[in-house]
Protein backbone atom coordinates (compact mmCIF):
# COMPACT_ATOMS: atom_id res chain seq x y z
CA UNK A 1 0.00 0.00 0.00
CA UNK A 2 1.39 3.69 -1.06
CA UNK A 3 0.62 5.93 1.60
CA UNK A 4 1.99 9.81 1.18
CA UNK A 5 2.21 11.44 4.21
CA UNK A 6 1.82 15.34 3.82
CA UNK A 7 2.74 17.64 6.07
CA UNK A 8 3.51 21.30 6.66
CA UNK A 9 0.98 23.44 5.54
CA UNK A 10 0.27 27.31 4.70
CA UNK A 11 0.08 28.11 8.73
CA UNK A 12 2.12 29.13 11.60
CA UNK A 13 2.13 25.54 12.25
CA UNK A 14 4.09 24.46 9.77
CA UNK A 15 7.42 23.27 11.09
CA UNK A 16 5.24 21.72 14.59
CA UNK A 17 3.62 19.52 11.48
CA UNK A 18 7.03 18.33 10.31
CA UNK A 19 7.57 16.99 14.35
CA UNK A 20 3.99 15.65 14.10
CA UNK A 21 5.04 13.81 11.03
CA UNK A 22 8.28 12.24 12.17
CA UNK A 23 5.90 10.19 14.76
CA UNK A 24 3.85 8.87 11.97
CA UNK A 25 6.71 8.29 10.20
CA UNK A 26 8.95 6.27 13.14
CA UNK A 27 5.23 4.11 13.28
CA UNK A 28 5.40 3.33 9.81
CA UNK A 29 9.20 2.87 8.98
CA UNK A 30 8.91 -0.97 9.94
CA UNK A 31 6.05 -2.08 8.13
CA UNK A 32 6.65 -4.46 5.15
CA UNK A 33 3.50 -3.75 3.40
CA UNK A 34 3.57 0.10 3.61
CA UNK A 35 5.78 2.17 1.06
CA UNK A 36 5.78 5.30 2.52
CA UNK A 37 6.29 8.59 0.72
CA UNK A 38 6.84 11.85 2.67
CA UNK A 39 6.46 14.98 0.96
CA UNK A 40 6.25 18.93 2.53
CA UNK A 41 3.61 21.12 1.52
CA UNK A 42 4.78 24.89 1.34
CA UNK A 43 2.64 28.21 2.18
CA UNK A 44 2.21 28.45 -1.87
CA UNK A 45 0.98 25.02 -2.06
CA UNK A 46 4.20 23.14 -3.76
CA UNK A 47 4.93 19.93 -2.54
CA UNK A 48 8.45 18.40 -1.89
CA UNK A 49 10.41 15.66 -1.44
CA UNK A 50 13.31 15.51 1.34
CA UNK A 51 15.69 15.83 -0.96
CA UNK A 52 13.74 19.18 -1.81
CA UNK A 53 12.38 17.76 -5.20
CA UNK A 54 9.37 19.37 -6.94
CA UNK A 55 6.28 17.19 -7.38
CA UNK A 56 2.77 17.51 -7.96
CA UNK A 57 -0.72 15.70 -6.64
CA UNK A 58 -2.63 15.16 -9.80
CA UNK A 59 -6.53 14.57 -9.81
CA UNK A 60 -5.72 10.41 -10.90
CA UNK A 61 -4.32 10.13 -7.40
CA UNK A 62 -0.63 10.04 -8.24
CA UNK A 63 2.78 12.52 -7.44
CA UNK A 64 4.37 13.54 -10.61
CA UNK A 65 8.24 14.50 -10.41
CA UNK A 66 9.41 17.12 -12.14
CA UNK A 67 12.61 15.29 -14.10
CA UNK A 68 12.12 12.01 -15.01
CA UNK A 69 11.26 10.13 -11.54
CA UNK A 70 8.78 7.75 -12.81
CA UNK A 71 4.90 8.92 -11.13
CA UNK A 72 4.17 7.51 -7.63
CA UNK A 73 0.79 6.30 -6.87
CA UNK A 74 -0.97 6.96 -4.25
CA UNK A 75 -3.54 4.78 -2.30
CA UNK A 76 -4.13 6.84 1.23
CA UNK A 77 -2.72 9.92 2.41
CA UNK A 78 -2.31 11.01 5.89
CA UNK A 79 -2.43 14.98 5.79
CA UNK A 80 -0.38 15.44 9.00
CA UNK A 81 -1.42 19.60 8.77
CA UNK A 82 -1.97 21.20 12.28
CA UNK A 83 -4.22 25.05 11.15
CA UNK A 84 -4.80 25.60 7.73
CA UNK A 85 -4.99 23.60 4.86
CA UNK A 86 -5.07 20.49 7.44
CA UNK A 87 -7.15 20.88 10.34
CA UNK A 88 -9.24 23.52 8.63
CA UNK A 89 -10.64 21.30 5.86
CA UNK A 90 -9.61 22.30 2.77
CA UNK A 91 -7.14 19.90 1.90
CA UNK A 92 -9.48 17.15 2.75
CA UNK A 93 -11.92 18.61 0.49
CA UNK A 94 -9.74 18.22 -2.77
CA UNK A 95 -8.95 15.05 -1.54
CA UNK A 96 -12.85 14.04 -1.52
CA UNK A 97 -12.40 15.81 -5.18
CA UNK A 98 -10.30 13.01 -6.07
CA UNK A 99 -11.65 10.11 -4.54
CA UNK A 100 -8.43 10.07 -2.44
CA UNK A 101 -8.92 8.43 1.16
CA UNK A 102 -7.58 9.91 3.99
CA UNK A 103 -6.87 9.90 7.59
CA UNK A 104 -8.93 12.15 10.28
CA UNK A 105 -11.09 13.83 10.20
CA UNK A 106 -13.68 14.87 7.34
CA UNK A 107 -13.17 18.10 5.51
CA UNK A 108 -16.70 19.33 6.91
CA UNK A 109 -16.23 17.87 10.47
CA UNK A 110 -12.52 19.64 10.60
CA UNK A 111 -13.50 23.15 9.49
CA UNK A 112 -16.48 23.07 11.93
CA UNK A 113 -14.41 22.44 14.78
CA UNK A 114 -11.41 24.55 13.75
CA UNK A 115 -13.63 28.09 13.29
CA UNK A 116 -14.13 28.64 17.09
CA UNK A 117 -17.41 30.30 16.28
CA UNK A 118 -18.81 27.33 14.39
CA UNK A 119 -16.98 24.96 17.39
CA UNK A 120 -19.07 26.98 19.56
CA UNK A 121 -22.43 27.05 18.24
CA UNK A 122 -22.06 23.02 17.94
CA UNK A 123 -20.91 22.61 21.45
CA UNK A 124 -23.97 24.65 22.39
CA UNK A 125 -26.65 22.45 20.11
CA UNK A 126 -24.97 19.41 21.57
CA UNK A 127 -25.81 20.48 24.93
CA UNK A 128 -22.25 20.38 26.06
CA UNK A 129 -21.37 23.46 28.72
CA UNK A 130 -18.53 25.50 27.41
CA UNK A 131 -17.52 29.23 28.30
CA UNK A 132 -19.28 32.42 28.22
CA UNK A 133 -18.78 34.17 24.63
CA UNK A 134 -19.58 37.22 22.36
CA UNK A 135 -18.69 36.83 18.56
CA UNK A 136 -17.26 39.92 16.79
CA UNK A 137 -17.23 39.76 12.89
CA UNK A 138 -16.00 43.96 12.65
CA UNK A 139 -13.52 46.27 14.50
CA UNK A 140 -16.14 48.92 15.52
CA UNK A 141 -17.19 51.22 17.95
CA UNK A 142 -20.30 49.29 18.61
CA UNK A 143 -18.50 45.90 18.81
CA UNK A 144 -15.64 47.63 21.70
CA UNK A 145 -18.53 48.59 23.76
CA UNK A 146 -20.07 45.15 24.12
CA UNK A 147 -16.79 43.68 24.72
CA UNK A 148 -16.59 46.56 27.31
CA UNK A 149 -19.58 45.63 28.77
CA UNK A 150 -18.30 41.99 28.62
CA UNK A 151 -15.31 42.82 30.47
CA UNK A 152 -17.35 44.94 32.94
CA UNK A 153 -19.51 41.46 33.48
CA UNK A 154 -16.91 38.99 33.59
CA UNK A 155 -13.69 40.84 34.42
CA UNK A 156 -10.68 39.46 32.05
CA UNK A 157 -11.25 38.22 28.65
CA UNK A 158 -9.86 36.30 26.06
CA UNK A 159 -10.03 37.68 22.64
CA UNK A 160 -8.85 34.97 19.91
CA UNK A 161 -8.98 35.00 16.23
CA UNK A 162 -11.70 32.46 15.11
CA UNK A 163 -9.75 30.33 12.80
CA UNK A 164 -6.03 29.77 14.16
CA UNK A 165 -4.78 27.07 15.96
CA UNK A 166 -2.02 26.57 18.28
CA UNK A 167 -3.14 29.82 20.42
CA UNK A 168 -2.09 31.88 17.52
CA UNK A 169 -3.86 35.04 17.36
CA UNK A 170 -5.53 34.82 21.18
CA UNK A 171 -4.86 37.73 23.19
CA UNK A 172 -5.49 38.04 27.38
CA UNK A 173 -7.18 41.22 27.81
CA UNK A 174 -6.51 42.58 31.78
CA UNK A 175 -7.04 45.76 31.26
CA UNK A 176 -10.55 47.84 29.89
CA UNK A 177 -8.52 50.27 27.34
CA UNK A 178 -6.47 47.73 25.68
CA UNK A 179 -9.52 46.05 24.49
CA UNK A 180 -9.72 48.10 20.91
CA UNK A 181 -5.78 47.74 20.40
CA UNK A 182 -6.19 43.62 20.84
CA UNK A 183 -8.91 43.36 19.26
CA UNK A 184 -7.67 45.11 16.03
CA UNK A 185 -4.60 42.68 17.09
CA UNK A 186 -6.57 39.60 16.37
CA UNK A 187 -8.51 40.61 13.24
CA UNK A 188 -5.04 40.71 12.10
CA UNK A 189 -5.18 36.95 11.91
CA UNK A 190 -8.79 36.02 11.04
CA UNK A 191 -11.99 37.92 9.59
CA UNK A 192 -13.85 36.12 12.95
CA UNK A 193 -13.11 37.24 16.52
CA UNK A 194 -14.04 35.55 19.47
CA UNK A 195 -14.40 37.31 22.83
CA UNK A 196 -14.56 35.32 26.19
CA UNK A 197 -14.53 35.13 29.80
CA UNK A 198 -11.41 34.23 31.35
CA UNK A 199 -11.92 31.15 33.53
CA UNK A 200 -9.69 30.16 36.28
CA UNK A 201 -9.33 26.61 36.11
CA UNK A 202 -7.72 23.37 35.29
CA UNK A 203 -6.63 22.85 31.73
CA UNK A 204 -7.64 19.19 30.90
CA UNK A 205 -7.47 17.16 27.31
CA UNK A 206 -8.48 13.58 26.78
CA UNK A 207 -7.63 11.80 23.54
CA UNK A 208 -10.96 10.53 21.27
CA UNK A 209 -9.83 7.80 18.96
CA UNK A 210 -11.79 5.28 16.87
CA UNK A 211 -10.12 1.45 17.58
CA UNK A 212 -12.37 -1.29 15.67
CA UNK A 213 -15.01 0.90 14.48
CA UNK A 214 -15.41 1.73 18.62
CA UNK A 215 -15.05 5.54 19.70
CA UNK A 216 -13.16 5.83 22.89
CA UNK A 217 -11.85 8.46 24.85
CA UNK A 218 -9.31 8.02 27.39
CA UNK A 219 -8.93 9.79 30.46
CA UNK A 220 -7.93 13.12 30.70
CA UNK A 221 -4.64 14.35 30.98
CA UNK A 222 -3.49 17.77 32.36
CA UNK A 223 -2.02 20.99 31.56
CA UNK A 224 -0.05 22.60 34.53
CA UNK A 225 0.57 26.50 33.35
CA UNK A 226 2.53 28.56 36.15
CA UNK A 227 0.23 31.14 37.39
CA UNK A 228 -0.62 34.18 35.00
CA UNK A 229 0.52 31.95 32.32
CA UNK A 230 -1.46 31.13 29.23
CA UNK A 231 -0.58 27.80 27.35
CA UNK A 232 0.64 29.67 24.52
CA UNK A 233 2.25 29.07 21.04
CA UNK A 234 5.52 29.87 23.26
CA UNK A 235 4.34 27.84 26.55
CA UNK A 236 3.50 25.23 23.94
CA UNK A 237 6.63 24.38 22.25
CA UNK A 238 9.45 26.23 24.03
CA UNK A 239 12.37 24.35 25.94
CA UNK A 240 12.07 26.91 28.70
CA UNK A 241 8.40 26.50 28.85
CA UNK A 242 6.54 27.20 32.01
CA UNK A 243 3.98 24.38 31.44
CA UNK A 244 4.05 20.73 32.52
CA UNK A 245 1.83 18.19 31.47
CA UNK A 246 0.70 15.03 33.61
CA UNK A 247 -0.75 12.05 31.24
CA UNK A 248 -3.22 10.83 33.65
CA UNK A 249 -4.86 14.12 36.13
CA UNK A 250 -4.62 13.45 39.49
CA UNK A 251 -7.17 14.44 42.74
CA UNK A 252 -10.35 13.96 39.59
CA UNK A 253 -13.25 12.29 41.52
CA UNK A 254 -14.85 9.32 39.01
CA UNK A 255 -17.84 11.13 38.21
CA UNK A 256 -15.75 13.94 36.95
CA UNK A 257 -13.78 11.37 34.90
CA UNK A 258 -16.77 9.90 33.48
CA UNK A 259 -18.32 13.11 32.87
CA UNK A 260 -15.67 14.45 30.51
CA UNK A 261 -15.64 11.23 28.82
CA UNK A 262 -18.88 11.52 27.87
CA UNK A 263 -18.77 14.94 26.76
CA UNK A 264 -16.19 14.12 24.74
CA UNK A 265 -17.48 11.14 22.78
CA UNK A 266 -20.99 12.98 22.48
CA UNK A 267 -18.76 15.93 20.60
CA UNK A 268 -16.67 13.29 18.79
CA UNK A 269 -19.94 11.77 17.53
CA UNK A 270 -22.02 14.64 17.38
CA UNK A 271 -19.78 16.94 14.90
CA UNK A 272 -19.02 13.40 12.92
CA UNK A 273 -15.13 12.70 13.70
CA UNK A 274 -13.51 10.42 12.64
CA UNK A 275 -10.35 8.58 13.95
CA UNK A 276 -8.54 11.18 16.35
CA UNK A 277 -8.93 14.16 18.11
CA UNK A 278 -7.74 15.66 21.14
CA UNK A 279 -10.95 17.64 22.83
CA UNK A 280 -9.51 19.92 25.46
CA UNK A 281 -11.65 20.77 28.83
CA UNK A 282 -12.16 23.52 31.68
CA UNK A 283 -12.72 22.76 35.42
CA UNK A 284 -13.45 25.89 36.85
CA UNK A 285 -13.01 26.69 40.44
CA UNK A 286 -16.82 26.63 41.00
CA UNK A 287 -16.34 22.86 39.73
CA UNK A 288 -18.11 23.23 36.35
CA UNK A 289 -16.42 20.94 33.34
CA UNK A 290 -16.51 23.28 30.19
CA UNK A 291 -15.08 21.98 26.41
CA UNK A 292 -12.59 24.45 25.22
CA UNK A 293 -11.57 23.10 22.17
CA UNK A 294 -11.27 20.18 19.79
CA UNK A 295 -7.96 19.58 17.81
CA UNK A 296 -8.96 17.38 14.85
CA UNK A 297 -5.03 16.64 14.36
CA UNK A 298 -3.61 17.06 17.25
CA UNK A 299 0.53 17.45 17.86
CA UNK A 300 2.41 13.98 17.93
CA UNK A 301 5.26 15.94 18.49
CA UNK A 302 7.87 14.29 21.82
CA UNK A 303 5.47 16.99 24.35
CA UNK A 304 2.43 16.31 22.99
CA UNK A 305 -0.85 14.72 24.69
CA UNK A 306 -2.35 12.35 22.22
CA UNK A 307 0.56 9.82 21.79
CA UNK A 308 1.25 10.07 25.15
CA UNK A 309 -2.56 8.97 26.31
CA UNK A 310 -3.14 7.17 23.72
CA UNK A 311 -0.07 4.88 24.98
CA UNK A 312 -0.95 5.65 29.12
CA UNK A 313 -4.64 4.03 27.73
CA UNK A 314 -2.24 1.05 26.96
CA UNK A 315 -2.79 1.41 23.18
CA UNK A 316 -0.09 0.67 20.18
CA UNK A 317 -0.36 3.71 17.87
CA UNK A 318 0.59 1.55 14.90
CA UNK A 319 -2.20 -0.57 15.18
CA UNK A 320 -4.63 1.96 15.99
CA UNK A 321 -3.32 3.77 12.81
CA UNK A 322 -3.20 0.68 10.71
CA UNK A 323 -6.60 -0.63 12.28
CA UNK A 324 -8.55 2.49 10.61
CA UNK A 325 -6.53 2.72 7.62
CA UNK A 326 -7.53 -1.38 6.81
CA UNK A 327 -11.18 -0.34 8.10
CA UNK A 328 -11.27 2.49 5.48
CA UNK A 329 -9.85 0.72 2.13
CA UNK A 330 -11.80 -2.66 2.79
N1 LIG B 1 -2.53 22.55 17.33
C1 LIG B 1 -1.55 21.73 18.02
C2 LIG B 1 -0.66 21.02 17.10
C3 LIG B 1 -2.23 20.85 19.02
O1 LIG B 1 -3.36 21.12 19.33
O2 LIG B 1 -1.64 19.90 19.48
MG1 LIG C 1 -5.68 23.91 19.33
Amino acid sequence: MNILLLCGGGGAEHDISLLSAQYFEACLAQRDDVNLLYLTLNAQGEYHTKAGQKCELTNRREIRFEDDTPAWQVDYVIPCIHGYPGETGDIQSYFNLINLPYFGCESEASSNCFNKITAKMWFSALDIPNTPYLFVNQLDEESIKRCEAAFDKWGSLFVKAASQGSSVGCFKVDQRDEIGNILAQAFRYSPYVIVEKTIRARELEVAVYQYQGEVIATKPGEIICADNTFYSFEEKYADNSHATTQVEATNLSDEQISQIQEYAVRAFKGLKLRHLSRIDFFLSDEGEILLNEINTFPGLTKISMFPKMLAHHGEDFTQYLMDNIKRQLT
